[in-house]
């Protein structure tokens, strides 16, 4: 009743506008059914950005041999089957002109055989390819940009060499521009008929929030989006992207969602800059904050201890819950500890206990119950990263966990179904979840 009764008090022609606006972003909506669950894969552009000196650096210019590589490492070092699939290209892949049908290619020295024998190779590793590309006169290292006129093309291009996913980023053009630009690409992918997972950065060039950005437009024409500036190989680098991230939680938390995503930019776990307990904890925000996993390092050459925390299977389970609730930080104590909750499907949820402390490991003690999970609930818990399970934690339990200093502990914890009593549990956050028994 009240609806209605608001609606009809709207002038008319707002109504109209209101239509009309809901069609064309109907109209513009990809629909393109991918990216249920966040994109994993590898990125070139943090670890590898854009050396091309491949006579003085051939192991790690940007050339075709580098993406060959990733793709074998991928393929046979356990990354695949864990749902590691894009291989993806970023800047500086192209030549620095047009040829002269006005078509992208790519440098002919550093990929003699092609972009289509790349996704080729890359296809029969059982892969995705992923390329980049820029709405603007420049990509933002220089090379040839896609101004708005050209979209439609490059789309076709993209699609013919059998590309999988597009990043298109922002560098050299005007709001004006972007403001056609990004929902024209989204058309155009749509239009050649292949499936194309579509990165956009143009919230990032915004500001990252409304009222420049429209969340709302954004989810109906991207699968995925670069809210916030580029990812440095530094601790600082990944604390300033969580504090954003943190900060704008209310605009950034409800926009994420099965086959559309906030990105919080690339892994860099395995690199320089994060120590082992940084790296552990980069990887379990970002898969609470329901991010793309794209890791930007060297798969030839990582480490035990970085491979073991990014092929961590519980993990990327709850990266990949298929309800794709995006997560949230629930607790900031006044001494540097922060808490993290990410809902799940069948009631389960994720929990971090961060510390940017840098004194010594920290005792945080607290319950279910002040972090608002439901009363009267029994659960079960298990620790993402020793593998521990905590039997029968009621809500109002008492318990404390030791976290490093700019570490985490994580839990995954669900309800222990008393058969004879429950067939429905409430999770955390309100929402009443249906529970399989
Ligand atoms: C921008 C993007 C980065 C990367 C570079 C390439 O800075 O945000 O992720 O793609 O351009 O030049």
């Amino acid at each position: 009743m009240r609806r209605a009764a608001r609606a009809g008090g709207l002038p008319p022609a707002w109504g109209l506008a209101l239509a009309w606006a809901l069609i064309l972003a109907r109209a513009q909506a990809l629909e393109n059914g991918l990216a249920r669950t966040p994109p994993m894969g590898w990125l070139a552009w943090e670890r590898f950005r854009c050396n091309i000196d491949c006579e003085a650096d051939p192991q790690n210019c940007i050339s075709e041999k580098l993406f060959f590589d990733m793709a074998d490492r991928l393929a046979e070092d356990g990354w695949r089957e864990l749902g590691y699939k894009y291989v993806n290209i970023d800047d500086c892949w192209s030549a620095k002109q047009r040829d002269g049908a006005g078509q992208l290619v790519p440098d002919p020295k550093r990929f003699p055989r092609g972009i289509k024998a790349l996704a080729d190779y890359v296809h029969s590793r059982g892969l995705k390819l992923g390329i980049y590309g820029d709405l603007g006169t420049l990509t933002c290292g220089g090379y040839p940009g896609t101004t708005v006129d050209c979209v439609e093309q490059d789309a076709q291009t993209f699609a013919q060499w059998g590309v999988d996913m597009l990043k298109l980023d922002g560098c050299y053009s005007s709001e004006e521009e972007q403001a056609e630009g990004y929902p024209k690409m989204a058309k155009a992918l749509n239009a050649t008929g292949r499936p194309i997972v579509y990165s956009c950065s143009w919230p990032a060039y915004q500001g990252g929030l409304p009222p420049k950005v429209n969340y709302t437009l954004l989810a109906e024409i991207c699968n995925l989006w670069r809210n916030y500036g580029d990812i440095e190989d530094s601790w600082d680098s990944v604390l300033s992207i969580v504090d954003w991230f943190s900060a704008h939680q209310d605009v950034l938390q409800p926009a994420a969602g099965p086959g559309h995503w906030n990105d919080p930019d690339m892994l860099i776990i395995g690199n320089f800059g994060l120590s082992y307990e940084q790296s552990r904890s980069q990887m379990a925000l970002w898969t609470v904050m329901a991010a793309p996993l794209l890791m930007s390092t060297d798969l030839r050459t990582i480490s035990p201890s970085a491979k073991e925390i990014l092929q961590n299977r519980l993990m990327i389970q709850i990266n990949q819950d298929p309800l794709g609730i995006q997560g949230r930080r629930i607790v900031k104590e006044k001494f540097h500890v922060e808490v993290f909750l990410r809902p799940l499907s069948q009631a389960a949820s994720a929990l971090i206990f961060f510390s940017r402390r840098t004194d010594m490991p920290f005792r945080y003690t607290t319950s279910l119950a002040k972090l608002n999970f439901p009363d009267n609930t029994v659960y079960e818990v298990q620790d993402v990263y020793s593998g521990k399970i905590i039997s029968g934690l009621k809500t109002g339990d008492n318990f404390t966990v030791v976290i490093n200093p700019s570490g985490v502990v994580m839990w995954y914890l669900y309800p222990m179904v008393q058969p004879w009593c429950l067939v429905r549990q409430q999770g955390p956050g309100g929402g009443v979840h249906p529970l399989i028994l």
